[in-house]
């Protein structure tokens, strides 16, 4: 990276300043090389939550949170979710360009080559309670299957990378179904390779063994742009968990289970599962007419009571997806008749009250991915236990993306961050009767 501007800092004691090279990405803020602070001064910078610290350079995913845009390697994420679909972005995320048909028809190939999982893998759901949380499932299937492919564990070998990245994307939505079925009981259903990805995903999920499984193609064209709108969104949470995993030469199959881990959190990807359960709740204590007393606890800091679904670390102003997925809300309520779904009714007029709201708007909260996800899943028959599973099948490209370009950099270091330490200072230890 170039630098042609600078940053100097100074100190009040004395010691002497420092200049650091300031560099500009090709779009966004620009960054402030501290990596030699430490090693001139004895000091660190402290940035708990990483509000102000960029981890890495990457090519693959930019967010211009004031202006509400997304953009996956350069393309508006609105024009991905019209015009493509999610193997489609699969491709543009991994590769870097979108196919030309050829490519695409490959790509597909070598996907669906890959969905089925290990017959073994059944046995692990074996061990888990029938209600075990699919999440919990998930990732301890994940992981598991590092010990299946011992052929393409080298991380420094492309091939092996490339071949894992697909084993992943193909096999997520097998195991996302199979931890469904277990869950009530049904008979695993094979990936049937002659359907789309997410029409296979859909008949894993709804189909059985009994009778042929009817495609909507309606539905499957929503669920496609759910995965699309998940697919990646810069270094958040999840996404740092899996480079901060990787950068210790861990196997891409364990990065991934870590990712899971992380999303799985209720401030994060755990959101559209905790915001659906909040929708339920107002509407058990009384819907619309509940609302301003909801808000009024949202607001009282001693409730801890959060709106989920709103809020974002980047997006000071409406995150695109939620905007897209309300439309797909449109969409799906619609095709099953369900337009005057309550929770639906109930989730726009708590968006139109917040966004009326000085608490929400001085704070800059708007609804984010999470807000309307669970509404449209939850009319696709997916159970809300189900929604982060949903959102961990569609960001494994995105994490498998990240995790690649950081393995493929050649100044990629193991990631060791440092601490401010607080606590006791050098004392010995007392035998037990002078404690
Ligand atoms: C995802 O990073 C990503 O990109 C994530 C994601 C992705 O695609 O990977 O976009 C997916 O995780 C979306 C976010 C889903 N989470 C939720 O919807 C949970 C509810 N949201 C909040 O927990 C919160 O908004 C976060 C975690 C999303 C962001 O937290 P920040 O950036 O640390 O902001 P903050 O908690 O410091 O909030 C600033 C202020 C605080 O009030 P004050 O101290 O200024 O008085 O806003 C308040 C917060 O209390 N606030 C909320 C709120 N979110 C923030 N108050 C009520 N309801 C909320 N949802």
């Amino acid at each position: 990276m170039n630098s042609t501007k600078k940053a100097t800092l100074s100190f009040s004691d004395g010691t002497p300043s420092i200049d650091f090279p300031i560099y500009e990405g090709t779009v966004g803020p620009e960054v402030i090389d501290i990596r030699k602070l430490y090693g001139q001064t004895g000091r660190f910078t402290f940035d708990p939550g990483f509000m102000s610290t960029a981890a890495c350079d990457s090519k693959i995913t930019y967010i211009d949170g004031d202006k509400g845009e997304l953009l996956y390697r350069g393309y508006p994420i609105e024009q991905l979710a019209q015009n493509c679909d999610y193997l489609e972005t699969c491709h543009l995320l991994l590769y870097g360009e979108l196919p030309n048909r050829a490519q695409q028809k490959d790509f597909e190939f070598r996907v669906t080559r890959h969905t089925m999982v290990h017959e073994q893998m059944t046995r692990f759901f074996q061990g888990f309670r029938r209600d075990a949380h699919p999440m919990a499932i998930l990732v301890g299937c994940v992981g598991a299957l590092s010990a299946f492919y011992h052929d393409s564990l080298d991380i420094n070998d492309p091939e092996h990378r490339r071949i894992s990245a697909i084993r992943l994307i193909a096999k997520m939505p097998t195991l996302v179904a199979m931890a469904y079925k277990y869950s009530n009981g049904q008979p695993f259903m094979y990936p049937q390779n002659k359907l789309s990805y997410s029409a296979n995903f859909m008949r894993m999920m709804f189909g059985t063994p009994c009778e042929d499984y009817e495609v909507n193609d309606v539905l499957v064209r929503a669920l496609d742009r759910i995965l699309i709108l998940h697919a990646d969104h810069e270094q958040n949470a999840s996404t740092s968990t899996v480079r901060l995993a990787g950068s210790s030469g861990a196997n891409p199959f364990a990065c991934i289970a870590a990712g899971i881990a992380t999303l799985w959190g209720p401030a994060h990807g755990g959101a559209n599962e905790a915001c659906l359960q909040m929708l339920d709740q107002i509407h058990a204590q009384g819907g619309i007419a509940k609302i301003g007393e909801f808000i009024s606890q949202v607001k009282d800091k001693n409730s801890g009571v959060k709106l989920m679904g709103f809020g974002h670390r980047v997006y000071k102003n409406y995150d695109p997806r939620a905007k897209l997925m309300r439309e797909t809300c449109y969409e799906v309520l619609g095709e099953l008749g369900l337009n005057n779904d309550p929770l639906f009714a109930l989730s726009m007029k708590l968006e139109q009250i917040a966004l009326e709201d000085d608490y929400f708007v001085s704070r800059k909260l708007y609804p984010n991915v999470d807000f309307y996800s669970g509404i449209v899943q939850k009319a696709l028959g997916i159970p809300t236990s189900m929604f982060t599973c949903i959102f961990a099948l569609a960001r494994t490209v995105g994490w498998i993306a990240q995790w690649n370009e950081m393995i493929s950099d050649p100044e990629q270091k193991i990631g060791r961050p440092r601490q401010l330490f607080v606590g006791s200072t050098r004392r010995d230890v007392k035998p037990i009767d002078q404690r």
